[in-house]
């Protein structure tokens, strides 16, 4: 497995810089909250699960390294460090998921002594953490369910052990799939502009053996007019309730190209990425991202000046163009009503958390 993030006994956060890879394995060792910020904001960190867990120990060193004995500047300090941490990506839903998750543990125990608060906050941000790890790991035994052997499959950007906190969402399923013994092969889209399918998903399956060939994006509706592609699987940022999904930039043209070609377009992702209270993925806002990601390439200027440029991170892939949605849960299919499931998605949080604990 990747070493991407560890959070240490010295209160220090080490994570391995994404923006470098695969040309660089550069580790980046903090005490500072602000440059957890400044890692989710640049893509050091990233994928939707990574940049919560990210988050949560980005507050536990936000709250460590301050020193006071006041509980209220205690307070003003943590909320100050959590909004930070909150303003850095908008998309994401783990990022809130696990914030939020940080802020409950906070003030049910607001009461106790700083110290026992601290320590609180540490186990909430490992819980999250390992749980990903955990739910990766059923999302992966639930998905090869749809995997056959010699299956070809093309996913887009990076849904792998790089963006969580265990072996990944689509690509736990592939990696899954190989352990029970089937052959997998992966197509991957570079994925534009930040190329997170040419530089880390080749990268990760590489590293796990699995074969792959690297194509540019818009290559994608060819392979399947020539029925090269058995299914497309991808990660997720968020999913509305009626199972709108939105991911990166590129996902709604494989979707309909999918449609058209009736391939299977699967989206693998935990709970923690489900938006239970939007009823529609429209509600949800978009990353807009620096023009300077399309306009250069390696700090070189490719276009002329005064280009005027549109660069959002994500798209929205609408319901009716998912085949299936897997998560730690289950498979499942059309029509989608996860407002309705929000309490059993919990249940089965807390379930998994008890294993967890059971175990260590
Ligand atoms: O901008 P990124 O690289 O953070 O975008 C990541 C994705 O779009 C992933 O597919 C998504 O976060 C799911 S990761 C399991």
């Amino acid at each position: 497995m990747i070493d991407k993030l560890e959070y240490t006994n010295k209160h220090e956060l080490i994570f391995i810089d994404q923006t470098l890879l695969p040309l660089k394995e550069k580790y980046i060792k903090t005490k500072n909250y602000k440059d957890v910020a400044e890692a989710i904001t640049k893509l050091r960190i990233r994928g939707a699960p990574l940049i919560g867990i990210a988050a949560a120990y980005g507050i536990v060193l936000g709250v460590h390294h301050y020193r006071t004995e006041n509980i209220k500047n205690f307070e003003i300090h943590f909320y100050k460090v959590s909004e930070t941490l909150r303003s850095t990506r908008p998309t994401a839903r783990n990022l809130f998921y696990a914030i939020d998750r940080m802020t409950k543990t906070f003030e049910e125990n607001s009461e106790k002594p700083l110290s026992e608060i601290e320590d609180l906050l540490l186990r909430e941000a490992d819980a999250i953490f390992d749980e990903d790890a955990e739910m990766c790991n059923r999302i992966g035994v639930n998905g090869a369910d749809l995997i056959g052997d010699k299956m070809t499959v093309l996913t887009h950007c990076n849904a792998g052990e790089l963006a969580t906190g265990g072996i990944g969402t689509a690509l736990g399923i592939i990696y899954t799939a190989k352990k029970q013994g089937k052959e997998v092969f992966v197509y991957v889209d570079e994925t534009r502009p930040l190329l997170q399918g040419a530089r880390l998903t080749t990268f990760e399956l590489d590293k796990n053996e699995i074969d792959n060939e690297l194509i540019i994006d818009t290559m994608a509706a060819n392979l399947m007019r020539e029925e090269q592609i058995d299914c497309v699987i991808i990660g997720a940022d968020r999913i509305a309730s009626n199972g709108d999904v939105i991911n990166k930039v590129g996902s709604y043209s494989l979707a309909v190209n999918c449609a058209f070609h009736k391939v299977p377009f699967y989206v693998a992702a935990p709970g923690s990425t489900i938006d239970f209270e939007i009823q529609s993925g429209d509600k949800v806002e978009i990353e807009e991202r620096d023009p300077g990601e399309i306009k250069e390439i390696n700090g070189e200027k490719i276009t002329g000046n005064g280009v005027s440029v549109m660069n959002p991170a994500f798209d929205l892939v609408p319901a009716e163009l998912v085949t299936a949605i897997i998560t730690e849960y289950k498979v499942h299919y059309p029509p989608y009503n996860f407002a309705g499931l929000k309490h059993m998605f919990s249940s089965y949080v807390q379930s998994i958390r008890a294993g967890i604990e059971e175990k260590s």
